[in-house]
């Protein structure tokens, strides 16, 4: 070995020594801080159990809440500590790359809570399911959000994404939203916040831990239809019991046009790359199948669409899921790298100090 080739061995062994020193220290510090917070933290759980498309690398720390004050004192505790985390919910809208991801998933699905009702109103945690909060408002003669009541997820997912169906968007019905910011409990008031189509001006690094929905008295046997409405819509349009993540683009904004039809139109039901394959019930269904079924599966189909859609319809599809690489680009297996291309991915992490302007 020359002189150099050594010095540089030695340059890179003690990067190694020092990153595994990080690496210690910074599982330490999480322990103590889940400790600290009285929450459960486990680590080696995969996306592939954690999402509803079933694919995804290893985490390594999930923090499992059982509370909002739980919730928010360990993103603050986290925050202050300098270590990387991000909210999961239900997992039913997102697609995490297949390595392994080196920061902290805090998983609100333990935060569940009870729906409370009083008069129009009902207030509810973040981890609450969102269908079974349909049915309950629906029960309690409670109406606004019953078109939701097959959306698979969290309520705190359907409000950070403005969830919507058959003419119901939650947006329309939020009297308030509790937010961790900072580690403490902020309230903020739905006409704050701008509730776009699939999207809100919620920021990465903002936790919303519940809300107060002011919903609408009417009969409950007619909530009720109109559920039953919805759902056998959805049941006959969408495929259920499948491992998908909904709708994987959204609809071109202002067309009018459904991205599901046009991609049907284009001839591309069943086609499929390893794993992952475009539902033939629904074409804006990826759907992923087999113990070998991996996220770049999904990725590559999903751009083989925008490519073909570009080409054919001039027109740039929008992800409808949230892409989840392990740093800040989503990455197949292959060592190929991709840009995430969605801007809700700018500021894919939050780590304090981290210079990035559109943050809080
Ligand atoms: N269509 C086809 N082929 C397909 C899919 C749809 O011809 O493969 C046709 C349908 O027959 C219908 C039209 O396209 O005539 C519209 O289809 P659909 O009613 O399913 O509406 P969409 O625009 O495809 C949107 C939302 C769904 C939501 C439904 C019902 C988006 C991206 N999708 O779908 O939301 O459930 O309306 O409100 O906005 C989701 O957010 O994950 C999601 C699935």
């Amino acid at each position: 070995m020359t002189r150099s080739a050594a010095a540089a061995r030695k340059e890179v062994m003690s990067e190694e020594r020092r990153n595994t020193h990080d690496a210690q220290g910074r599982d330490a510090l999480v322990e103590e801080i889940a400790r600290g917070a009285g929450v459960r933290a486990e680590r080696g759980r995969r996306f592939a159990e954690l999402t509803s498309l079933r694919v995804g690398g290893v985490i390594d720390w999930v923090l499992s809440p059982e509370t909002e004050s739980q919730a928010a004192s360990v993103v603050g505790a986290l925050e202050d500590a300098g270590v990387a985390w991000r909210v999961l919910g239900a997992g039913s809208n997102v697609l995490a790359d297949d390595r392994e991801h080196r920061y902290v998933v805090v998983s609100t699905r333990e935060v569940k809570g009870e729906a409370r009702f009083e008069g129009e109103r009902v207030s509810v945690s973040a981890g609450f399911s969102l269908p079974r909060l349909c049915v309950e408002a629906g029960r309690h003669g409670l109406s606004g959000i019953e078109g939701l009541g097959g959306i698979p997820g969290t309520v705190g997912g359907a409000l950070w994404m403005n969830a919507g169906a058959y003419e119901h968007e939650i947006g329309q019905v939020v009297e308030s939203v509790r937010v961790a910011r900072g580690g403490r409990v902020v309230e903020v008031p739905g006409s704050e916040v701008e509730w776009k189509y699939r999207h809100t001006s919620f920021k990465e690094g903002e936790l919303l831990l519940g809300c107060t929905l002011k919903l609408k008295a009417d009969d409950p046997e007619k909530i009720k239809a109109r559920m039953d409405e919805a759902k056998r819509k959805r049941f006959a349009t969408q495929p259920h019991g499948a491992r998908s993540a909904g709708c994987f683009f959204k609809n071109p904004p202002g067309s009018g046009v459904s991205t599901g039809r046009m991609i049907d139109e284009m001839g591309m039901k069943g086609e499929r790359r390893g794993g992952a394959l475009v539902s033939p019930v629904h074409a804006n269904f990826i759907v992923t199948e087999g113990q070998d079924a991996r996220a770049s599966d999904a990725l590559a189909l999903a751009e083989e669409i925008r490519e073909r859609f570009r080409r054919e319809h001039g027109i740039e599809l929008e992800y409808e899921v949230e892409l989840w690489g392990a740093d800040r680009e989503f990455r197949d297996e292959g060592g190929g790298v991709r840009d995430e291309g969605r801007e809700a991915e700018a500021e894919s992490l939050n780590v304090k100090g981290e210079n990035n302007a559109d943050d809080n």
